[in-house]
């Protein structure tokens, strides 16, 4: 089983992955991998946390893995990547990659005979809204009847996958952004069969009554030709102290990091009492393991 998109999960199976998680949280239980399993990190693109929370998830549930910069690979030097991916499957258990295109990843998977994981390409981050939705539960302790405010971008990777993955789990979303960058219409309409989510320009509107407000820089990578521009078209929705206050008292911040402080996010929001962006990034860990333990229980 892949998990390339957060729409490869049904209702349960993210239920199941949520569940492992607690486990884990709880540390109730012995949780390790079956098999001394191996997993390739292959990433194209720069990562902090998502790299460095599988390499400690393999650590810790008794497996190893393997990072591989394709650079300094055959595929660097025109090996295609349908036979690179042939190649990572017949040494590894798993193979986690971090992708520019999407459809490099469905062709990966494609030609790979062990499961492979979304690690965030252009069009998805699904292993970072199991973290997102995660924490949420956490803090929240509810889906049903919970407003998420996505606010920015609300067409990149990580609002695509939280959109599909938070719907799904029966919450409310609210995408705030310029006109000029509507929502992803495919992830739109898919949220929508889920739940209710209302699409917006307008912050006091957007946020009125929002639980969660959910934000993530405004130039993604492989967006850096049009970095200046976006800087300028977003900074109207920068999450600020004035921002916040449009949500519910109670509203709490997340934000998937890296964080741009001055900003889609300024630095009295980020480190105030509102943030659980911290916490958010230390989930990624627990998510990854809980993940890579359902993958294994299918197989
Ligand atoms: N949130 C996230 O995916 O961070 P990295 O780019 O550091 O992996
Ligand atoms: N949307 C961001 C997420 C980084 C984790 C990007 O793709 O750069």
């Amino acid at each position: 089983m892949n998990f390339l998109s957060s729409d490869d999960f049904s209702r349960s199976a993210f239920d199941r992955v949520l569940e492992i998680g607690q486990a884990i949280d709880k540390g109730g239980e012995e949780l390790a991998l079956k098999t001394k399993s191996v997993l390739v990190l292959y990433f194209e693109k720069p990562s902090t946390r998502t790299r460095l929370s599988f390499e400690v998830a393999m650590a810790q549930l008794g497996g190893s893995s393997i990072y591989l910069d394709p650079s300094t690979t055959q595929r660097s030097r025109g090996e295609t990547l349908g036979d690179t991916a042939r190649m990572l499957g017949r040494y590894s258990d798993f193979i986690a990659a971090r992708l520019y295109s999407h459809n490099d990843l469905l062709e990966m998977a494609q030609n790979s005979q062990v499961p492979v994981i979304n690690a965030l390409t252009d069009l998805e981050h699904p292993t970072q809204a199991l973290a997102d939705v995660y924490t949420i539960l956490k803090h929240k302790k509810r889906f049903k009847g919970l407003k998420i405010a996505i606010v920015g971008d609300v067409a990149n990777n990580t609002a695509n996958s939280l959109m599909l993955t938070a719907s799904k789990l029966g919450a409310e979303i609210s995408l705030v952004g310029p006109k000029e960058y509507p929502p992803n219409p495919k992830y739109l309409s898919k949220a929508m069969e889920y739940s209710k989510v209302v699409v917006g320009n307008s912050l006091t509107e957007g946020l009125e009554d929002a639980d969660i407000i959910y934000t993530d820089t405004f130039v993604s990578m492989g967006q850096e030709a049009e970095a200046e521009k976006r800087k300028k078209d977003f900074a109207p929705y920068q999450v600020n102290g004035k921002v916040v206050s449009m949500a519910k008292e109670t509203v709490m911040v997340m934000h998937c990091l890296p964080a741009h402080r001055g900003e889609e996010i300024t630095n009295d929001v980020i480190d105030g009492p509102k943030s659980i962006v911290w916490d958010q990034a230390k989930n990624k860990l627990l998510m990854n393991k809980a993940l890579l333990l359902y993958i294994s229980e299918q197989a």
